[in-house]
């Protein structure tokens, strides 16, 4: 099974970011969001060698009204039923290091998880959970699709996050609150049967990116 970085509603900034801090802990990374250009953004840090372009079509997922966590996609004009996998061969730009396979699920980023395995390190930030002026409004914070993501992230993986707009009580309400701390390092607590530990301040780009880590 893969290690994997993924990224998802990453823009076509971000994840060169993202990489740059976590790309050394994983043998895959996964990038999802439909907007064009993912691939250029990383162009300027990373050598791209194509390696395969497959069509991805799916069935929609059409989630009951009002449950939390998952948007009616059927709704959300942007995103269709299909759209475009990116296979890439990525080298950064200027080290040594081993290459690493790099995907672009260029379509739906819940439809992209359905497709991945053994999630290392899951990154996700500077998104709203609401839809509108340019943020996904993907909930993956909250219980539902937070505990799709915990299924398969590893024991000992790391979720990167400034909490992403969120707000309200949780249990897993430190991911959006701590960020606000004046110092969340050493911050933890138990969700979904799993222990968090604030290990680090990723970056402060507009809002503090937590890293935790979180225990089997
Ligand atoms: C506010 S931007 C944040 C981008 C990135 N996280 C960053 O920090 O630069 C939200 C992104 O979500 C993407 N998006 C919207 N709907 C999506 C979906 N269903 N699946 C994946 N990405 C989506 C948009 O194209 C946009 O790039």
């Amino acid at each position: 099974m893969n290690h994997t970085l993924f990224y998802p509603c990453c823009g076509p900034t971000d994840l060169a970011r993202a990489m740059a801090g976590f790309a050394h802990l994983v043998d895959a990374v996964h990038g999802a969001d439909p907007i064009p250009g993912v691939d250029r953004g990383l162009r300027s840090s990373w050598h791209l060698e194509p390696r395969r372009q497959t069509p991805h079509r799916f069935v929609p997922e059409l989630s009951p009204r009002g449950v939390t966590g998952v948007r009616s996609i059927a709704s959300y004009t942007i995103i269709a039923d299909s759209g475009m996998r990116h296979e890439y061969l990525a080298r950064r730009i200027g080290r040594d290091a081993a290459p690493v396979p790099f995907t672009w699920h260029q379509y739906d980023a819940i439809e992209a998880l359905n497709h991945i395995g053994g999630i290392t390190v899951f990154f996700f930030r500077r998104d709203r959970p609401e839809d509108g002026e340019g943020s996904s409004g993907i909930r993956w914070l909250d219980d539902v699709l937070l505990a799709r993501v915990l299924d398969k992230l590893e024991p000992n993986g790391l979720i990167v996050t400034d909490g992403a707009g969120m707000n309200g009580d949780a249990a897993q309400a430190a991911l959006w609150k701590a960020p606000a701390m004046d110092d969340p390092v050493g911050g933890e607590f138990v969700a979904f049967g799993r222990s968090f530990t604030c290990e680090a301040v990723f970056c402060r780009l507009r809002r503090p990116t937590l890293v935790w880590r979180v225990g089997g």
